[in-house]
């Protein structure tokens, strides 16, 4: 699925000259793996930070970077750059090439291409805190966003420079989901932000041992990656599981159903959440702080209570309900009549029920048959992968959230 996202798609990556260009090597090797197609400029300065030859041995194409050179102009030309590729990326988009592409310049090869194109730009910021601060920084930002240049970071932590602050460049993972985001063919869910819950939580008895279920989390990822595949800005709230993370998704990896909550309404405001993990319903009141020995009194007893209900918390939500709030219900007996008076109690939108008896094989498996209600309407659909539901899922959530047409909250 990940790599189909990027499969046979050009991307231009202008590299200019900060010491994160160390981290678009690693953002090209990530995008090859996907199966995109990389070519390099960089600017004299980027030159300083990493050699030409680790980005063309990684991006496999010669680097471009001299708008004066006879054999690159002969070869290729500036325009010829920006007209073969699909999106053009600046990592990392420093605060002199930011200033330069606000103005129009056309001082070097990087800006000159930046100048003759009309096709998408994504940058990824990277300098000091100070100079990410500066008025004429941000002016210059708010400039490029006008233009519909769209921008994946800086985040804040150590920087080079010996400051802590904003102005770190993005991690190549999230400068990868942002060019996933903006290259989906089907983008109407850009501009939206969704959150998922997917997989099992795990409820400590004590340090090594818990209580948690089968669930294998394929069909919360496949989802999320439906969603993002869409243009959503999507975070993923996930117990363990094996599932890859999707491209163009920001995991966060809990472990208990409470960490799950925080870390969902953390995630707030969102347009949709789709709440698929399998939630423990209960948890040791107290987990051991050692582990538990057998002390020759016979097992230990465990008392249980319950954890809080994630889908309920956030259907209840009063200011920052989202837009859309899904349920599942993991059934094994009157499936879409635990279903409906399921959506009423927890007060959710839709809910998509499953049947999870032993024989159907959907737990673990890759297959599910869905029936999907809202409110008293209730849809069959055909058995189809975890993959398919996803994506017809996310269809149906794009198709309501374009059309306005939401429900009053239940
Ligand atoms: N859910 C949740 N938090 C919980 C329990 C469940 O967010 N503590 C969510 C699940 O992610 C799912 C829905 O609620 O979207 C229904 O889960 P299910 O296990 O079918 O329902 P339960 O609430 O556990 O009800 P019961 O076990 O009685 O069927």
């Amino acid at each position: 699925m990940e790599g189909e996202l990027l499969e046979g798609r050009r991307i231009l990556l202008i590299i200019a000259g900060g010491i994160a260009a160390y981290k678009s090597l690693e953002l090209i090797r990530r995008l090859r793996e996907r199966g995109a197609a990389v070519r390099c400029v960089m600017t004299e300065a980027a030159r300083q930070f990493v050699t030409p030859l680790s980005v063309s041995s990684l991006s496999e194409d010669k680097v471009y970077g001299d708008l004066w050179s006879l054999t690159d102009e002969s070869e290729m030309g500036h325009i010829r750059l920006s007209r073969e590729a699909d999106l053009l990326v600046v990592a990392p988009a420093t605060a002199d090439l930011i200033a330069r592409m606000a103005m129009g310049l056309a001082d070097d090869l990087a800006a000159t291409t930046l100048l003759a194109s009309d096709k998408p730009v994504l940058i990824a910021p990277a300098m000091n805190a100070m100079m990410w601060a500066h008025p004429a920084t941000q002016a210059n930002l708010a400039t490029l966003a006008a233009r519909g240049v769209m921008r994946v970071g800086p985040g804040s932590g150590d920087l080079a420079c010996g400051e802590v602050g904003f102005g770190r460049m993005a991690e190549p993972a999230d400068i990868l989901a942002a060019i996933v985001r903006a290259l989906a063919p089907d983008r109407r869910l850009a501009g939206r932000r969704a959150l998922v819950t997917s997989g099992p939580t795990r409820e400590p008895i004590d340090p090594v041992r818990y209580l948690s279920n089968h669930s294998s989390g394929k069909q919360g990822h496949a989802i999320a990656a439906a969603l993002a595949a869409l243009g959503a800005e999507t975070v993923l709230v996930s117990g363990p599981t094996q599932e890859p993370t999707p491209a163009g998704v920001r995991l966060v990896a809990v472990e208990t159903a409470r960490q799950m909550l925080e870390a969902s309404e953390a995630a707030l405001p969102v347009d949709v959440a789709v709440m698929a993990a399998a939630v423990s319903d209960w948890r040791v009141d107290t987990a051991a702080g050692q582990k538990l020995k057998k002390d020759g009194k016979g097992p230990p007893s465990l008392r249980l209570v319950e954890n809080p209900d994630i889908l309920a918390s956030i259907a209840g939500r009063h200011n920052d309900r989202p837009l859309l709030v899904i349920g599942f219900a993991a059934e094994t007996e009157n499936v879409v009549a635990n279903a409906r008076a399921k959506r009423k109690r927890k007060g959710c939108d839709w809910i998509l029920a499953n049947d999870v008896s032993p024989g159907t094989g959907t737990f673990g498996g890759d297959r599910n048959t869905i029936h999907m209600v809202d409110g008293d309407l209730v849809e069959d659909w055909p058995v189809m992968s975890k993959i398919e539901v996803a994506a017809r899922l996310a269809d149906r959530i794009a198709e309501v959230l374009q059309s306005g047409n939401l429900a009053p909250h239940r």
